[in-house]
């Protein structure tokens, strides 16, 4: 993927203005949420089966900000996304067998919960950057799939 000036300060500017803390936490329980299917792999996490449990869950916010910080990375090195997560890839994919298609729903979430917190900041042009950011960090993670 190839990064303008423009879009490489809105993807910094977006990120600047993410609280992981709180950003985190709510997009793992959206997924949760919205992708109940998405449950079966966090069989470690304790009780995520209604809304309440994934909301009051202290594991589901800490792997949500786990998720975000790793997006961070990407952040700071856009043009080696792919290599930064290879590593990544490959533990989703042997390890915890996770179907690539969530990778996706996962991002859309972010986008989502980014939304609701930055409200008309999020203007066309900075939603389009951000979801072209996070899409190659989805195109990364599904690189070591075969
Ligand atoms: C673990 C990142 C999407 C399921 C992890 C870890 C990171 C991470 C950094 C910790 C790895 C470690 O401990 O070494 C990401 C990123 C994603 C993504 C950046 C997409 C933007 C997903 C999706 C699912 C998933 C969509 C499933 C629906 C898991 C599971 C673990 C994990 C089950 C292990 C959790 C645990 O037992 O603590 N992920 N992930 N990930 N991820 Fe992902």
């Amino acid at each position: 993927t190839q990064w303008t000036d423009k879009e490489r300060s809105m993807v910094s500017a977006i990120w600047e203005k993410i609280n992981i803390d709180e950003i985190g936490p709510e997009v793992m329980a959206r997924v949760l949420i919205v992708y109940p299917w998405t449950e079966r792999y966090f069989g470690t996490f304790g009780d995520i089966f209604t809304t309440t449990a994934i909301l009051n869950n202290a594991k589901v916010a800490a792997h949500g900000k786990v998720v975000l910080k790793a997006l961070g990375k990407a952040v700071t090195d856009i043009d080696n996304i792919r290599t930064i997560y290879a590593d990544l890839s490959r533990l989703h994919y042997e390890e915890l067998q996770v179907d690539p298609d969530n990778f996706r729903l996962l991002a859309d979430c972010i986008i989502i919960a980014v939304a609701c917190k930055l409200r008309n900041t999020l203007d066309p042009q900075s939603q389009a950057t951000l979801q072209k950011f996070l899409y190659a960090v989805v195109e990364a993670l599904n690189s070591q799939y075969c």
